[in-house]
């Protein structure tokens, strides 16, 4: 995570907002924001470089690197391979995924199935963002929102460490401007009218996006837990986006379990994307809420709309 904290006092002070307004709606008291020039890759490379110590793979075991951002370094080359570069993971292939907050499910999905297939050995899944590079910290509706971060893992074949059971997929192009940056692209490149229309910031729907979060979230969950021959009571661990606090505890009621069977850190980190996962990861690990023999659902929504969840047994 970066230093420097971005407090819900300090946007009181930017935009039209208060602290209670943005603990009540969304659950956040402060983010991470990077400063003197730090960038995805940054992030992303000290994120790896944990995972790899963790794992005790070096850079030269890796086969791959993947990264979901929807903040790359640059549109390309991708931020895998100033990753790569930076970590000196010189034997690996290396390219990025847009699946937006979905991104790190569907990346970790790939490399999943690129590892069973026996193509490669050894993947290195990063999620980061640098969000606050396009927020529009003059709309108080989204710049409460968002924060920086990065996480990472490795993910290899294995008969004694952690096993991804499955991961599902899902994406609804009919909804993709509901949660968007409209300007950068091939439709909208950089203009002096796209900037003066603010287009290079993230925009949504928030009522919609939020509405629509919670019905597909919690039907992924029951096809996913139906789908491994589950039930909802096995799952031991929901490990959420984490995007508003009130879409967590309204998919946590949906399915009839308590709040202690989610983990949040929002609170802390806000909304971070596609890092937002693995960070979760991280921290759910270290506080001891992941034991041995877990059973563990990572689920996650966002724009595309795209949608994904994975059970992990730990
Ligand atoms: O990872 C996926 C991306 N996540 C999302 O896109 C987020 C999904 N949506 C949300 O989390 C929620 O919809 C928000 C947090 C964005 C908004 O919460 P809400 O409960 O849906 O609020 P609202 O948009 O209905 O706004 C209620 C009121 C409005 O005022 P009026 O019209 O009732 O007078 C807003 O103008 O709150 C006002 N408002 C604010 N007031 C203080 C909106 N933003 C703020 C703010 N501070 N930051």
């Amino acid at each position: 995570m970066p230093g420097k904290v971005l407090t819900n006092y300090d946007l009181e002070k930017m935009v039209d907002t208060t602290d209670d307004w943005i603990i009540q709606r969304t659950g956040i008291k402060q983010r991470r924001i990077v400063e003197n020039g730090q960038i995805t890759s940054d992030l992303a490379t000290q994120a790896s470089l944990r995972a790899m110590e963790d794992a005790g793979v070096s850079p030269r075991d890796l086969d791959m690197i993947i990264t979901s951002t929807i903040t790359p370094d640059h549109i390309f080359p991708s931020t895998s391979c100033f990753i790569q570069q930076k970590i000196g993971a010189t034997r690996a292939g290396a390219f990025d995924i847009l699946a937006a907050c979905a991104g790190f499910i569907y990346a970790m999905s790939i490399a999943q199935s690129f590892v069973n297939s026996g193509a490669v050995e050894t993947v290195l899944v990063a999620g980061a963002e640098c969000l606050s590079t396009i927020t529009d910290y003059t709309d108080r509706t989204t710049c409460v929102l968002f924060g920086d971060g990065a996480g990472a893992v490795v993910i290899q074949k294995s008969l004694t460490q952690h096993e991804i059971l499955s991961t599902s997929l899902a994406a609804d192009g009919s909804q993709a401007d509901i949660l968007i940056m409209p300007g950068g692209g091939a439709r909208s490149p950089a203009s002096l009218e796209s900037i003066q229309q603010r287009a290079h910031y993230i925009q949504f729907k928030g009522k919609e996006v939020f509405k629509l979060a919670i019905q597909n979230i919690t039907s992924l969950i029951l096809e996913t837990v139906n789908k491994n021959n589950l039930t909802i009571e096995d799952i031991d661990l929901i490990i959420p986006h984490q995007s508003n606090l009130r879409i967590i505890e309204a998919t946590m009621e949906k399915l009839g379990l308590p709040m202690e069977k989610a983990f949040v850190n929002i609170d802390k980190y806000g909304n971070t994307s596609s890092a937002s996962i693995p960070i979760a990861i991280d921290e759910a690990r270290r506080e001891g809420r992941l034991r041995r023999g877990d059973l563990v659902m990572l689920v996650a929504f966002g724009g595309g709309l795209t949608w994904g969840s994975s059970v992990i047994r730990w």
